[in-house]
């Protein structure tokens, strides 16, 4: 499977912060945002990545993560000129897709939780259609919305109704078959003037082919696109990060347990950063990689 993090747009809910970059490269705590959505990618198994964002800031991205091979992925880059929607990923990276199976994630999205990464490459290896996912949350008008019937099966998806007929929010993760790009050029921009993604789920909902999968209550969904929801999702991962001693979307970490790359280069990649505390952490991951029993492997989604 191939992997998309859309990291375009303008985050005009960001002003002033994203008049000088993408709003993907900003901080959450102690990682620019964009580790969360490349690192949730990698966990689902996923090595070959397009990065899409605007055409002035891909040099930046280019910067961080070259062509991924420190990762021991391949990290290409496209630019949306203009922000045309979630769907316009799919006509934007459509070379990149070459109309194999392929993971779409926001750049603004974190995911975190133990079961997660499993439950992502289950879905993955059974991917017919689509897979989108549902999580439970307290203001479901600002999301796309779910609506099942009593079964639990999707019956219809709405982009931020004004009344919600669920609670059941559509995260920005979604597993599509290569035949999403026919489908996104069949759309027709919404009022807004956006490629919606709601309608490519919908396509895919009207033919039976797009599977919901619920994210658990131990799964945590942030979004980070206002400075308020910024703010919580670094205190989040600082929270849980202090408490636990581990950190989360660390990507050098990752890389090294889904077997990207070797103890060895992740120690190397860590030592680029030593004057760090992230740096510092991931040497030691590379140090005690020997040391971590298969069950705490399997626990943390690693296998
Ligand atoms: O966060 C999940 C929600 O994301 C879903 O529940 C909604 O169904 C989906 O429409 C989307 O809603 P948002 O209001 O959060 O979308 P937003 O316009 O903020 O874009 C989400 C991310 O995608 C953001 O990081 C910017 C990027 N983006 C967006 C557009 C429209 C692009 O890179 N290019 C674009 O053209």
């Amino acid at each position: 499977m191939r992997g998309i993090v859309l990291a375009g747009g303008n985050g005009t809910r960001l002003q002033p912060l994203s008049f000088v970059g993408s709003k993907q490269l900003a901080p959450c705590y102690d990682k620019p945002i964009i580790y969360y959505p490349l690192s949730m990618l990698m966990l689902a198994g996923i090595s070959e990545v397009l990065i899409i964002s605007r055409p002035d800031d891909l040099p930046q991205f280019r910067r961080l993560f070259g062509d991924g091979s420190d990762l021991g992925m391949s990290i290409a880059y496209t630019a949306q000129d203009e922000p045309r929607g979630i769907a316009d990923a799919f006509l934007v990276g459509a070379d990149h897709i070459r109309g194999e199976d392929n993971a779409l994630i926001l750049g603004d999205n974190l995911f975190h939780g133990a079961n997660l990464p499993s439950l992502l490459r289950r879905s993955a290896a059974k991917l017919n259609g689509c897979v989108l996912f549902g999580h439970h949350v307290a203001d479901p008008e600002r999301f796309g919305v779910a609506e099942v019937d009593d079964e639990g099966r999707l019956v219809a998806i709405e982009e931020k109704p004004d009344r919600p007929r669920s609670n059941l929010a559509i995260p920005g993760l979604y597993f599509f078959d290569g035949g999403v790009v026919d489908v996104a050029k069949r759309l027709t921009p919404s009022a807004r003037g956006e490629l919606e993604i709601t309608d490519v789920l919908r396509a895919y909902l009207a033919e039976g082919r797009a599977d919901l999968a619920w994210l658990g209550r131990g799964v945590t969904w942030l979004d980070t696109g206002t400075h308020e929801s910024l703010l919580e999702a670094a205190l989040f991962v600082r929270d849980v990060q202090r408490r636990q001693g581990t950190r989360i979307g660390c990507v050098e970490e990752i890389a090294m347990h889904m077997g990207f790359i070797t103890p060895d280069d992740c120690y190397r990649l860590g030592e680029r950063m030593a004057s760090s505390p992230y740096g510092r952490y991931v040497m030691d991951c590379a140090r005690s990689y020997e040391k971590v029993p298969a069950s705490a492997r399997a626990a943390a989604g690693w296998t």
